[in-house]
């Protein structure tokens, strides 16, 4: 049985407009078409782990709206643990407006509601049922308090920890030398290490320096270029897989929440990230975020057509 997965982190309701252009300030335009649906990095890195077959614990908060109970549906659709996901009175759920142009690129804003509210104590009341997970996985749209707090939590039960450094933001040195796995994209490794990141040799260097302050591993995430495996020993480069883009919104949450179920399954980060760059790809193709991740069944067959 591969280990046990918790994502302490954020859920927002995504409200993605698909556009032609974006609109000018004072000007109003007209939308082709709209979609709802459940988002936010940490509950997107949850499904993905999930609708791959992990077993997942969620740790984060709600707030008592409309959208509340659709989200804890949500997560009990795919499987995900429900016992830490807690409603906050009087306080808005976490809603994203999203806008996705022709290209597929798009531009988010969030509004973190609820999430805003998950506190250190929140992570001492889930201790017990942490301790039973092997990998814990962490964001950015929670407290950093929060994120710091978890991270001590990991180290002093043994238990490997990623950290998804997004959106971009400054972070305490120490604390982050502290986690396993870290996995910025090139705005935050630059950002996180305060060095140039404008070429892929700048790239190595800013993950080394990470790397010589105690982190096992930097995977620095590419975009369309792939990825980059930076440990103590080893540089290599995770090639990209080349699809036509529909929707990149939450295709690295796909990257990340993939990478962590094929990772506990095989200790194995190089394969595991190689499956991560299929499963976040195939996920670009897709309209939506959580809806555009394939199950384990669909991703294997996926798998299958690409190495044959
Ligand atoms: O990473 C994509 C996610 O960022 C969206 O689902 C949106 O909710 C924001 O959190
Ligand atoms: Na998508």
């Amino acid at each position: 049985m591969p280990g046990r997965i918790a994502v302490v982190g954020s859920n927002m309701v995504d409200l993605i407009s698909y556009v032609t252009r974006m609109p000018d300030r004072g000007e109003t335009i007209e939308a082709p078409d709209f979609r709802m649906g459940c988002g936010g990095k940490g509950a997107n890195q949850a499904v993905a782990a999930a609708k791959l077959g992990a077993a997942v614990m969620m740790v984060t908060k709600v707030g008592d709206d409309i959208f509340a109970d659709n989200t804890i549906a949500n997560f009990r659709r795919f499987g995900i643990d429900t016992k830490h996901v807690e409603k906050v009175p009087g306080t808005s759920s976490g809603v994203a407006p999203i806008f996705v142009e022709p290209s597929g690129e798009n531009s988010i804003l969030i509004i973190k509601g609820a999430n805003a509210h998950l506190l250190p104590a929140d992570i001492d009341r889930a201790a017990e049922d942490l301790k039973t997970c092997d990998l814990i996985l962490m964001q950015l749209e929670v407290p950093l308090e929060t994120v710091y707090h978890t991270i001590d939590f990991a180290r002093a039960h043994g238990i490997e920890t990623i950290l998804n450094p997004a959106p971009a933001a400054p972070l305490d040195p120490a604390q982050v030398s502290k986690v396993t796995f870290l996995t910025p994209n090139q705005t935050e490794l630059a950002l996180i290490s305060g060095m140039p990141v404008g070429d892929e040799g700048q790239a190595i260097a800013a993950a080394r320096s990470l790397i010589a302050s105690g982190i096992r591993t930097v995977i620095v995430t590419l975009g369309s270029k792939g990825a980059l495996l930076v440990t103590a020993e080893a540089v290599s480069h995770v090639p990209p897989v080349k699809v036509t883009p529909k929707d990149t919104t939450g295709a690295g949450d796909a990257f990340i929440g993939s990478f962590a179920r094929f990772y506990v399954e095989s200790r194995d980060v190089a394969a595991a990230l190689k499956l991560a760059a299929l499963y976040a790809a195939d996920s670009i193709t897709k309209p939506g975020t959580q809806t555009s991740y394939a199950t384990a069944d669909e991703f294997e067959a996926l798998r299958r057509a690409t190495v044959a």
